[in-house]
């Protein structure tokens, strides 16, 4: 079996507006392009294989697994991190991060953050079914499931308010 690894190519994508061009083995992991090439340390390694939720990042309007996502996958997209989220740090889920205390240590907070929004999309009402459906897979060690969850609530009304008032 051979080892070896794919020629460099390059490839272009935007990652959090900014056109950005990445010469590099195309199966290098996203995550890995974000922090060392991009210098965006936000998004976190966890485990490496798409089983804790700390590289969450999204791939257009998804949420996607950045460790296990390859350079391949990225040409031409729209990608965005935590510092992308928004311009200021007021976004209604970081907000409402804020007002919870949400995070504990902080390590798996991006990740559940950009979960959170994707799921937002998603359902712009959430029960704590649909919350639990959706993070499922971001996995926090210091156990701050409670106050995640209040918060994707409080920015979800928040968001609703917005929407219904204009
Ligand atoms: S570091 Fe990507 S899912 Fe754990
Ligand atoms: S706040 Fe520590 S791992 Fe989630």
């Amino acid at each position: 079996m051979s080892t070896a690894t794919p020629p460099s190519t390059t490839s272009t994508f935007q990652l959090n507006g900014q056109s950005i061009s990445v010469t590099a083995s195309p199966d290098t992991p996203l995550l890995w392009i974000i922090r060392d090439v991009a210098g965006l340390t936000g998004t976190k390694f966890g485990c490496g294989i798409g089983l804790c939720g700390a590289c969450t990042v999204h791939l257009g309007r998804r949420a996607v697994r950045s460790c296990i996502t390859p350079l391949s996958a990225v040409a031409g997209a729209q990608i965005t991190t935590i510092e992308g989220l928004s311009a200021d740090g007021q976004h209604p889920l970081q907000k409402a991060w804020v007002q919870t205390q949400a995070p504990q240590c902080g390590y798996c907070q991006s990740g559940q953050i950009m979960q959170a929004a994707a799921l937002i999309r998603r359902f712009p009402k959430p029960s704590d079914e649909d919350i639990d459906s959706v993070m499922n897979g971001n996995l926090c060690r210091c156990m701050a499931y409670v106050r995640i969850r209040q918060a994707i609530k409080i920015a979800a009304a928040e968001i609703q308010g917005a929407a219904s008032h204009g």
